[in-house]
């Protein structure tokens, strides 16, 4: 008896923690009161709900492409902190834009899963698993892909359009580390990454130098 029960503690464990997300709300819903949770350390205010309007819940900020980078990406991130009434709800989303050739670099996001739905154009989509396996191909228009919580995943314009994608996050606040940035533009001392990447002297400073954030 004792051991059935220790069993079915331990399965309902797992199930639980395979399913841990963001914290369910225990309210309708929580409108982060961004001037008050400035000053608050951690804990969220929510705006008083009879306050609320229907504005709270409709976020116009990704009607057209954002700015492009080098890389010919365009990504505006709609989390919690830009669109305050996601807070609580456990989601957000990502509007990317890419030119022709446009290239999203290795990245991963710590605490969320992402489906990719395609809005126009032809994207070669993919990520790696923790025993560096590859699952990549080119996807259209409709097609969806589905990037596993903290994977290392990318994508690449391979059209000869513009192309457009939409990202969704089990996460309000997903997080982003690129790969490039986070290991050539963070200061990591230039002798351990010689020695990880085999790479000269000359060869760091010259990546240092492409992917520091100033
Ligand atoms: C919320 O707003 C209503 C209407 O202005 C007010 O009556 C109520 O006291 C407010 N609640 C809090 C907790 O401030």
């Amino acid at each position: 008896m004792f051991t059935k029960m220790v069993l079915l503690f331990v399965i309902f464990l797992n199930i639980y923690v395979s399913l841990a997300s963001d914290p369910d709300p225990v309210q309708d819903f929580c409108i982060a009161n961004t001037a008050e949770s400035a000053t608050a350390s951690n804990a969220i205010q929510c705006k008083n709900s009879s306050l609320a309007t229907v504005e709270d819940f409709v976020y116009s900020g990704i009607k057209s492409p954002g700015k492009f980078g080098q890389t010919g990406l365009s990504a505006i991130s709609v989390n919690s902190n830009v669109f305050p009434g996601l807070n609580t709800l456990g989601m957000s989303f990502v509007r990317a834009d890419f030119e022709v050739g446009g290239v999203n670099v290795p990245h991963y996001h710590p605490r969320a899963t992402e489906t990719a739905f395609v809005l126009e154009g032809k994207i070669y989509s993919g990520f790696v698993d923790t025993n560096n396996k590859i699952f990549a191909k080119v996807i259209e228009r409709g097609e969806v892909m589905v990037f596993p919580k903290g994977l290392v995943h990318f994508q690449m314009n391979v059209g000869d359009t513009p192309a457009t994608i939409l990202g969704s996050f089990n996460s309000q606040n997903p997080g982003l580390q690129r790969i490039p940035t986070s290991i050539f533009g963070s200061g990591i001392k230039d002798e351990l990454l010689e020695k990880a990447f085999g790479l000269s002297s000359k060869e760091i400073a010259k990546l240092k130098k492409k992917l520091s954030p100033h």
